[in-house]
């Protein structure tokens, strides 16, 4: 059985993070419900059991709490945040509202290195974020981290493998945060590291290639992220026997269409059969006068079906259909049901009039994060792996009202210099970047409906407001309006009313989610 460990998911927001640093440290890593069952826990035989964060008080009896059997399995359980001071309370330590909150990043004392702590200097900064703390430790523990005001930063119990950690090793600003996951990892769970992404992006290649023997693949490509990856996986493996359509139904973001080509069409780096279909009057024309956003989605999905039908029948039967199926969505829609329930979300729902045997979905193991490592590998370019996440109805949800050609011009203009003072204001440290704790979720411009005057010059003008947004979020199911710096909003602004025409006013969005939704439509 391959070696793995199991994060159980206390609602914590770094527990997608936790799952990464573990893969990186070369051993697969799970994220399952806090409710799993004891029994399922042993049937898969995690080599290490990781409680991840979350926001409740362990004393609060309405909290998620564990079965004590967790701790008496015989494999080793790291608590982290909120999985610590579990740990400690389940087991007979006292868990209460510390004095002082801690948040951001703090410096440690460690005062043991008999355990995970052995590689680590004796003062150390880690990322804190808790207003309860481990006042006593439970028994056969021994505190071995503390700050000025939390006596127990991390506690062990290394005859029964318990480990705790008060703060977030998996935060980057924790520096020697990747040195005690490791430590968990290689010590006492005794992992050996056999997870690696060029092994999954040769194994793959690999199975794929058996599976497919000489039949015929064919994929949606939408020149998203995990659509492109799984398309060069499949070329890489099969070759010519791959086609993809990509649907350009003329809501794509700025030059994305031509993108898309550049990389996969006869001039790209891929071998596979590449077709275009430019579909963009044809959308416009069903999207003309419709107003209400449901029946423009539904217009959207349905009209992406139908066009890539129509290509699939001219291709004719194909043996294979390649979804993009990530881990996450997996795990969200249940296992088995997971395929119809991404490409609804993605496309409006599976094409009826497709000939295919078997769907293939050689991304469904793999985390966001790994997904864009694996397309680093193959070779996509970093601004595709790196794209934040773009709806399937495309700027058809980020248009106010009917969606015409001459509104997805403004909103594409505007969303193009969006994008690129964001890059800039991330590479001056204005903002937090990628990865970094506090970095944006997703942020766009979209078109309000809404025309106003305005004076250019010497003239009176009556023109769109165009709205940004910038959110940051840890699941896409909620979201904060980001504190943006109001140099980056003003030069946006002024950038935007000065190069895109039509546009005389520029409007930020502070609304959350909910009551807002992160689309704005
Ligand atoms: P909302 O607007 O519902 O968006 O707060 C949550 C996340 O989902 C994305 N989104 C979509 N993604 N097809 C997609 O593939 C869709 O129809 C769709 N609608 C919203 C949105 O961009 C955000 O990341």
């Amino acid at each position: 059985m391959r070696e793995s460990i199991l994060v159980l998911d206390f609602g914590g927001q770094y527990n997608q993070l936790i799952a990464r640093r573990v893969r990186e440290c070369n051993v697969y890593c799970e994220v399952h419900p806090y409710t799993m069952k004891i029994e399922e826990i042993k049937a898969m035989a995690p080599k290490g059991i990781i409680l991840t964060g979350g926001p409740n008080s362990v004393y609060d009896m309405a909290s998620p709490h564990a079965e004590p059997e967790l701790f008496e399995l015989g494999i080793p359980v790291l608590g982290i945040c909120y999985g610590a001071q579990l740990m400690a309370w389940t087991l007979g330590g006292k868990v209460s509202t510390a004095p002082v909150s801690e948040y951001g990043k703090t410096e440690v004392m460690v005062s043991d290195k008999d355990g995970l702590l052995k590689d680590v200097s004796d003062r150390t900064i880690v990322w804190m974020s808790h207003t309860d703390y481990i006042e006593a430790v439970p028994e056969g523990f021994k505190a071995t981290a503390s700050t000025p005001v939390c006596p127990v930063a991390a506690m062990e119990n290394d005859a029964k493998k318990l480990y705790a950690f008060q703060y977030h090793p998996e935060v980057t600003h924790s520096e020697e945060g990747m040195k005690m996951l490791s430590a968990f990892v290689y010590g006492p769970c005794g992992c050996k590291g056999d997870w690696k992404m060029d092994s999954f992006v040769e194994s793959s290649i690999e199975s794929i290639r058996q599976k497919v023997g000489d039949g015929k693949v064919l994929c949606a490509l939408s020149g998203g992220v995990d659509s492109s990856v799984a398309a060069v996986l499949l070329s890489k493996a099969v070759g010519k026997q791959l086609t993809c359509v990509f649907v350009d139904h003329g809501l794509l973001r700025k030059n994305e269409g031509d993108e898309v080509e550049a990389i996969f069409g006869p001039e790209g780096n891929y071998d596979l059969n590449f077709i275009r279909v430019n579909a963009q009057q044809r959308f416009y024309d069903k999207l003309a006068g419709v107003t209400e956003p449901e029946a423009k989605r539904k217009i959207i999905g349905e009209e992406f079906i139908r066009v890539f039908e129509e290509e699939a029948k001219k291709i004719g039967a194909v043996d294979y259909l390649v979804q993009g199926t990530i881990y996450p969505d997996v795990i969200e829609s249940g296992l088995g049901k997971s395929a119809v329930i991404k490409s609804h979300h993605n496309v409006g729902g599976l094409p009826d009039y497709v000939d295919f045997k078997e769907i293939i979905e050689p991304l469904r193991m793999l985390f966001k994060e790994e997904v864009r490592k694996a397309g680093l590998k193959l070779g996509l370019p970093e601004n595709l792996v790196y794209r934040q996440p773009f709806p399937g109805p495309g700027l058809g949800v980020r248009i106010v009202g009917e969606v015409t050609a001459e509104k997805v011009k403004i909103v594409q203009d505007a969303d193009a210099i969006y994008r690129e003072e964001i890059a800039a204001a991330e590479a001056e440290g204005l903002i937090p970047a990628y990865g970094q704790p506090g970095a944006l979720g997703q942020y766009f411009a979209a078109l309000t409906n809404m025309r106003s005057v305005g004076v250019m010059g010497d003239f009176r003008t009556y023109d769109y407001a165009v709205a940004l947004r910038a959110v940051t979020t840890s699941d896409f199911m909620t979201a904060e309006s980001a504190h943006l710096p109001w140099e980056v909003i003003e030069k946006v602004t002024s950038r935007i009313v000065n190069e895109v025409d039509h546009v005389n006013r520029v409007f930020y969005d502070c609304t959350g989610k909910p009551p807002a939704t992160i689309e704005f439509e």
